[in-house]
């Protein structure tokens, strides 16, 4: 139950035991014109999807859930979106008395092992964005298998979760991080372990190494590196030193 804390998020929801991708479900209900802030929820998935084409296990146990909104942006802003998911689920998991950080764009980290995956897809044209579905991973009592790499979860930080009350939460904080436009910039570098450190990013054409000095206004990573300094945006991979 949300209680009456969001104007529009969580107000129309529809909830699954089963689902092969709450994000999946998602883009077909915001093409027929749901809602802003339509939300599908599931106890499991079982095609999970991660960003860069990458499956994201998702036992029963988990929050996954997926949340459409129809930003009034243009798409080359779209990545404030992202930033405002990241913001808003560090704030929830913060309540249940774990510290998180961001690495950037939207991974939240418990000591350097992940928590929660945000997945964003987006339809727009070239002036507009048509809508955004903001999927959210959030590993609450259960930690998936995943080869080569460590995931934590919170049950194993602070015991087991309510997981209606944390997911009420992140979408209340969700509603509150949108609203906040652009300004969510300031709130996300606060809570970021990126910034200042090494990093390795992968885009679709070559590898760049250097430190990460900052994010744009548009949510996109500034790295300094021996060729001089280089943008990258929210579709790159980027692994911390
Ligand atoms: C990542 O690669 O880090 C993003 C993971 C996003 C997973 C969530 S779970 C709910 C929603 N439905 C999906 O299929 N994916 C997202």
């Amino acid at each position: 139950r949300l209680g009456g804390r969001t104007r529009y998020v969580g107000h129309g929801i529809e909830y699954h035991d089963t689902v092969e991708s709450t994000n999946s479900v998602a883009v077909e209900r915001a093409r027929e014109d749901v809602n802003e802030g339509y939300v599908v929820l599931a106890n499991e998935q079982t095609g999970g999807r991660g960003r860069r084409r990458r499956d994201w296990s998702s036992p029963s146990g988990g929050i996954w859930t997926s949340v459409v909104l129809r930003p009034e942006l243009a798409p080359r802003d779209a990545s404030l979106v992202t930033l405002a998911a990241s913001v808003a689920v560090a704030r929830a998991v913060e309540k249940t008395g774990v510290d998180a950080t961001i690495k950037w764009p939207n991974d939240i980290l418990v000591d350097e092992r992940k928590l929660c995956g945000i997945l964003v897809e987006m339809e727009a044209d070239a002036e507009r964005v048509a809508h955004a579905v903001v999927g959210i991973g959030l590993n609450a009592n259960s930690v998936p298998d995943v080869p080569d790499a460590s995931p934590t979860s919170l049950a194993e930080h602070v015991g087991e979760v309510d997981r209606a009350s944390v997911t009420a939460d992140v979408l209340a904080e969700l509603e509150k991080a949108y609203e906040t436009g652009a300004d969510i910039v300031d709130d996300w570098r606060e809570r970021t372990s990126t910034l200042g450190r090494r990093v390795r990013v992968e885009t679709p054409n070559e590898t760049v190494e250097g430190t990460a000095e900052g994010v744009d206004g548009t949510g996109a990573l500034r790295i300094s590196t021996d060729g001089g300094e280089r943008v990258v945006t929210a579709g790159d991979c980027v692994h911390l030193r």
